[in-house]
């Protein structure tokens, strides 16, 4: 008999209404490792990465990984091979880069809160360079290369003013939020600095906030950047690098979001900044890892109040927040696809009424010990879980192709 394969993605897809990522199925996974378990397909990821890199006609950027995004040591390496740098932002993820294959000089180190002891373990590992996000920041790096006897390079974080349109918790660019350095103050910082015998500052950077969906405040952060750089340029600053930071939106449910293309995206970059002939480095991380992964889920009991169903699912906001922190709407699937529906209120076990999935939802019927999976999981997932509630964290597994592997 012909098996009937419905995709959904190119890695996700039904064969005879049972769900599989790439080769394998999901109730195979189910069986071999305890659930809650987040599911990463690595062709995705790989695919994410090439479709960005072949994005650029007039550039070849660096594509810094993100790692707050995900920071499992086999996306990393996988990463890594493809040729990918990374953007960190603490002593672990730095370390979790070095350890797992990414170039030292490839790893940049942003973050608006850097210790003296991240710092000097940057200066001391000589890593590409350190996006500082104040002058104050920028005395204590020169500072700790003074005691070190090292320089480094050091890009200055510019905070454009820009609103990114995306949820107030993760918009980054405004006057109002903690980041970066007023774009009114950066000029002067360069000529405060210059020759100073210990960092030289040859980067600007911005990072406007993330999920962004549409173009428009790239437009105007890029406009602002670029009359930034044209203004140094005159005070004749030369630039190593341009970040140009991540922020790029992905389609979280696909009757809803609408999202610029990723061609439009580079086209955009490549008109703003390559004619500086100035290496562009990029921050993606929800772009690279978010729709590569699935939280596979069981169903802990079907509870029938007074006027909804709950399904109550063994992941929890524990496992993964966004959805409680953001009211972010992700698709969730059954397993096994059948024709009967039901209306379901999906919610994890912890105690916190927030510790909802989803409302008023219309899916396949479901019993106890029934699978689903919660899409577009992989980045700001398993990240930022929590023993919440003494509660374990999801265990984590690749596939690729037939395989599984990495728990
Ligand atoms: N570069 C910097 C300096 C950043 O702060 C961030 C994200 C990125 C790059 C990567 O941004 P992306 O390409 O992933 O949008 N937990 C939130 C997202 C927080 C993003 C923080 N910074 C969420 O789940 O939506």
């Amino acid at each position: 008999m012909k098996k009937k394969i419905v995709k959904y993605n190119k890695f996700l897809s039904y064969e005879s209404d049972s769900l599989k990522m790439e080769e394998v199925s999901l109730v195979g996974i189910a069986k071999a490792i305890k659930t809650p378990v987040y599911c990463y397909s690595v062709s995705q990821i790989k695919y994410n990465f090439k479709e960005l890199k072949k994005s650029f006609s007039n550039c070849k950027p660096l594509i810094c990984y993100a790692v707050k995004a995900n920071f499992n040591k086999n996306i990393i390496k996988i990463l890594g091979q493809l040729g990918a740098g990374a953007d960190v932002v603490s002593i672990g993820e730095l370390k979790q880069c070095l350890k797992n294959g990414i170039s030292k000089k490839k790893i940049v180190f942003s973050g608006v809160g850097k210790t003296s002891e991240e710092i000097k373990f940057a200066v001391k590992n000589q890593i590409k360079q350190i996006n500082v996000e104040s002058e104050e920041e920028l005395q204590e790096v020169i500072e700790i290369c003074k005691k070190l006897k090292k320089k480094i390079d050091v890009g200055l974080r510019v905070n454009p003013n820009v609103d990114a349109q995306t949820h107030k918790k993760i918009s980054t660019g405004r006057f109002e939020d903690k980041f970066g350095i007023p774009q009114t103050k950066i000029v002067s910082i360069f000529q405060k600095f210059r020759n100073n015998g210990y960092v030289d500052i040859n980067c600007v950077s911005i990072h406007i906030g993330s999920q962004i969906r549409s173009l428009l405040p790239f437009k105007l952060a890029f406009k602002k950047l670029r009359n930034l750089i044209l203004n140094l340029q005159k005070k004749s600053f030369t630039l190593k690098s341009i970040d140009i930071g991540g922020g790029v939106g992905i389609v979280y449910n696909d009757k809803k979001d609408k999202i610029f293309t990723i061609s439009n995206y580079a086209k955009l970059i490549e008109k703003y900044f390559t004619d500086f002939k100035t290496q562009i480095i990029l921050e993606p991380g929800r772009f690279l890892v978010g729709e590569s992964g699935v939280i596979l889920s069981k169903v802990i009991r079907i509870k029938k109040g007074e006027n909804k169903t709950f399904l109550i699912i063994d992941a929890g906001m524990n496992n993964f927040i966004r959805p409680s922190l953001y009211s972010s709407d992700h698709q969730i699937f059954p397993v096994k696809n059948k024709k009967t529906k039901q209306k379901y209120e999906v919610v994890g076990p912890i105690c916190e009424s927030s510790d909802i999935f989803k409302k008023n939802f219309l899916m396949s019927e479901l019993k106890q010990n029934d699978l689903i999976v919660i899409l577009s999981t992989g980045a700001y997932g398993s990240c930022m879980s929590s023993r919440y509630n003494l509660r374990n964290e999801a265990k984590e597994v690749l596939i690729e192709g037939k395989n599984f592997f990495g728990i």
